[in-house]
């Protein structure tokens, strides 16, 4: 496991970036496992700027997200179909057909996991997975007490992801109580993972993840048995460490 300590989020999100660019420079092809949240919008403004200035090219890049909140449609503005929209395909060179994110309103959900996880298979696997954390722990939406094995498959948000996520919504009661999330062993079948945090909030999750014990409590201290990770955490989120 890598650990790198910057000074701030905008270093913190030319690092990965870096780590991102360098891997599709290589594999012009990769597959590459992304996130939503606050954390990696400055690696998606990096990436932005990187493709328009000819840099990288996203042509023949494949994507999978790793969650989606369950009951939104695509064109809802709080849906992570949107968010990923937004923030980084409709201003990259990515064939829509090659960005892959779990259908939040599937009418069969076993169906739909089980149709993600075939894709990401047919795809040759995740090459490099980008992900974030939550305050709890939380890796994609495996909340705490989830099973390590588990593929993708739907969870029942946590109280404390509801209220961390509701500062996206008009109202708490907005914020939707399910979600598909791929399964820890889906992130830990990634040939690399670049884990960000930035902020205090965080710091208490990443000395868990970092220092504590393997436990299903704290899911993303999973990562410790990782071969191939790279933690990139400013300063507040290092406080513990
Ligand atoms: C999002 C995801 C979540 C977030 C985590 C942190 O796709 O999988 O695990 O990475 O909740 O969210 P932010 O970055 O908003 O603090």
């Amino acid at each position: 496991m890598q650990i790198d300590i910057v000074k701030d989020y905008d270093i913190l999100s030319k690092k990965a970036a870096q780590i991102i660019s360098a891997q599709i420079i290589q594999k012009p092809n990769s597959v590459l496992g992304l996130a939503t949240g606050s954390t990696p919008i400055g690696t998606y403004r990096e990436l932005v700027r990187m493709c328009k200035e000819g840099i990288i090219s996203f042509a023949d890049v494949v994507t999978f997200n790793l969650d989606e909140y369950y009951g939104l449609d695509e064109d809802d503005p709080q849906s992570y179909h949107y968010f990923m929209r937004e923030y980084l395909f409709k201003e990259i060179d990515i064939k829509d057909a090659n960005a892959h994110i779990l259908d939040g309103k599937a009418a069969d959900v076993e169906a739909e996991c089980r149709r993600y996880e075939n894709c990401i298979k047919e795809a040759g696997g995740i090459d490099l997975q980008l992900l974030g954390i939550g305050q709890n722990g939380h890796i994609g939406f495996n909340e705490p007490g989830e099973n390590f094995e588990a593929l993708t498959h739907l969870v029942n948000l946590h109280p404390d992801t509801i209220r961390a996520n509701a500062r996206f919504f008009n109202s708490i009661d907005e914020v939707p109580t399910q979600a598909i999330t791929m399964g820890i062993k889906t992130i830990m079948r990634a040939k690399k993972i670049v884990l960000l945090a930035n902020g205090e909030s965080k710091a208490e999750a990443i000395y868990q993840t970092l220092k504590g014990k393997i436990t299903p409590r704290v899911p993303a201290s999973v990562l410790q048995l990782h071969p191939d990770i790279t933690v990139i955490i400013d300063e507040a989120a290092a406080v513990k460490l």
